[in-house]
């Protein structure tokens, strides 16, 4: 761009007039140019805004307003936005622009977060709204997927059949990732993604198809001929990006080729997304020939992705990763949060979550040691909602009891699975009887009871539900002895811990709230008493850890549990330990009574 030529813009610009930028989306060197030229004369931001708030602009004009204002100072862009009214800032939401140029500030500051949560809530336009969720992980590190899948959750769920009609529409795309379920993936969104990529036209659907086929690792060689066909004409930037960062995602073989061209790419994002994709491809890469390229790169950019990919080709490190990320990054969704018990399905990785929670048993220990100072003698103890026997293997190993111990559940798979444990640790020598029952039902056999019924993070079995609640806690009070004992481990309803810290990141539910604190005292409200069932607390704030073996074990529990993005978190943290925050309830019969006023 000539020099003239800028400064007929930046005269235009100071003067309201956008037309020059409407054109077309002019070049990052010569945006920054405009954006100095515009500072030597002291510009008033707030006129770009204007421009956007009064005009109906055009997207290559609010794309070049986002890319002039990033070079501006920060503090005028938030004074400028905290100028407009309230009743006008929603017509902000739509500028893919502005909530882009958000992203790129150089600090966190409320304003922004807040502005860019409103067009996550809020936003009708697609684009914008998913640009905010990026800029929104910029700034603070919380992933942009997550919040989006949590906004439609609370702001409009659609059907996963209107959705894959458009798929040219962000948030039918994100739509699809919250239906994402290995069978679902399999029998509806595969097939429909392959035939919607055969025969649709639009960039705009053909590169979000591109990008949920890499992220889902759908994305085949069948695809590759079309994509690089786009790549070759197309001039947007996302589309560009998204091509790559497919080929990136699951990085194939026959890439290797494709990669090694790009790299004499004159386009700089080609370039590095290129070394990106060798690094990602580790071994069957010649690391001389990045060895080369780093000697002679000039930009600061390349040279970064260059040294990176050096170490990820040629470090252990780096393969170990890309080996845990292939091998449990598979789930995109968690199971933890689905309300039909999903996650309790693969008993053996429940089991492995189960031992990591409290290994050392201190909360087992409390309940035991005041078994003994009130010496209650244990009659047919009963395991409510046993698992994988969590609680009774705990009483097979440390209480004596008479009678038999019940463990009582309602999933076969969890109940199979323990049943091979008793078997391999030779349990049976003591009395045990497994029982596939729901709680509410349970019977003791020839109308026994029992002194001791526990319920480890088992009770209420839904504690939104009053009347399952009430039911299942009078089949308590019928089962136990005059004096007896029930007691409850699970949260101490707080929701103040690591773990629930990750709940509210990954697993998207139906609480509106902006932030962890708000999350949890709203989740802490709607529970109205100790497990919602007005029973007696003991003892809370028992802080204890949920700790794994191995970082291996981590990703892959968590990563079934909280989905992908929590997995992928795990891996680069490196983190095997959360503190859970723990209560115990203790109950007799007549306090029971007095709960269910008989
Ligand atoms: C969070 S797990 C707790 C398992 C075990 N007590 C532990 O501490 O690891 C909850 C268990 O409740 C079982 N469950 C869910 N609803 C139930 C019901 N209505 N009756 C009996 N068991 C139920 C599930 O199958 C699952 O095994």
């Amino acid at each position: 761009m000539e020099d003239k030529e800028i400064l007929t813009i930046v005269n235009g610009l100071k003067n309201g007039n956008h037309k020059s930028i409407s054109k077309s989306k002019i070049s990052e060197t010569n945006l920054l140019k405009i954006a100095d030229k515009l500072k030597e004369d002291n510009f008033d931001i707030s006129i770009l805004i204007n421009i956007i708030l009064h005009n109906n602009i055009n997207e290559n004009c609010d794309w070049n307003i986002g890319s002039i204002l990033q070079h501006f100072d920060y503090n005028e862009i938030i004074g400028a936005l905290q100028n407009v009214s309230q009743n006008r800032r929603g017509y902000l939401y739509d500028s893919i622009g502005f909530c882009w140029a958000l992203g790129e500030c150089p600090y966190k500051n409320e304003q922004v977060i807040e502005f860019l949560y409103e067009v996550i809530n809020n936003g009708r336009n697609s684009e914008s709204w998913w640009r905010a969720a990026f800029a929104l992980e910029k700034i603070t590190g919380k992933n942009a997927i997550n919040n989006l899948k949590r906004s439609l959750k609370n702001y409009g769920a659609i059907s996963l059949e209107d959705s894959l009609e458009d798929l040219s529409d962000k948030k039918n795309v994100i739509n699809v990732l919250l239906h994402a379920n290995s069978n679902v993936i399999r029998e509806v969104i595969y097939p429909r993604l392959k035939e919607r990529f055969n025969s649709s036209n639009s960039e705009k659907e053909l590169v979000n198809i591109i990008w949920l086929s890499g992220r889902l690792r759908l994305y085949d060689e069948s695809m590759l001929s079309k994509s690089l066909e786009i790549l070759e004409t197309t001039s947007s930037y996302e589309t560009k990006y998204y091509i790559l960062q497919a080929m990136i995602d699951d990085p194939k073989t026959i890439y290797l080729k494709y990669f090694r061209e790009f790299l004499d790419s004159d386009d700089k994002l080609i370039k590095k997304m290129a070394i990106a994709g060798l690094a990602e491809l580790g071994a069957k890469v010649d690391v001389t020939e990045l060895e080369r390229l780093l000697q002679n790169e000039k930009s600061p950019n390349v040279i970064s992705s260059l040294s990176k990919a050096i170490y990820m080709v040629k470090n252990n490190y780096f393969a170990e990763e890309r080996n845990y990320i292939r091998k449990y990054m598979v789930n995109e969704n968690g199971l933890i949060g689905d309300d039909s018990d999903k996650w309790y399905a693969d008993a053996s990785i429940y089991n492995l979550f189960s031992e990591a929670e409290d290994p050392e048993n201190v909360c087992f220990n409390i309940i035991f040691n005041r078994l003994l100072s009130e010496k209650i003698r244990v009659m047919n103890p009963v395991d409510l909602a046993t698992g994988t026997g969590r609680a009774a293997k705990f009483i097979l190993n440390n209480i004596s009891y008479d009678g038999t111990l019940y463990a009582v559940d309602y999933s076969k798979q969890m109940l199979e699975y323990f049943e091979r444990t008793i078997n391999r640790q030779k349990y049976y020598v003591k009395d045990i009887h497994l029982q596939h029952s729901k709680i509410e039902d349970f019977k003791i056999p020839n109308g026994e009871k029992s002194s001791f019924i526990i319920s480890s993070f088992g009770f209420p079995s839904k504690i939104s539900d009053k009347d399952r609640c009430r039911n299942e806690l009078e089949n308590v009070f019928d089962l136990l002895t005059d004096d007896g004992v029930f007691v409850t481990l699970g949260w101490d309803e707080t929701f103040n811990d690591d773990l629930n810290n990750m709940w509210y990141k990954y697993i998207p539910d139906n609480i509106r709230a902006a932030n962890f604190e708000e999350w949890r005292k709203m989740r802490e409200a709607s529970i109205e008493s100790a497990r919602n069932c007005m029973l007696t607390w003991y003892k809370k704030n028992i802080k204890v850890p949920l700790l794994y073996d191995t970082l291996e074990e981590t990703i892959n529990v968590m990563g079934h549990l909280f989905g992908r993005d929590a997995a992928l978190e795990i891996l680069k943290n490196k983190r095997t330990m959360w503190w859970m925050s723990l209560g115990i309830t203790w109950d007799n019969k007549e306090s029971l009574a007095r709960i269910l006023k008989k």
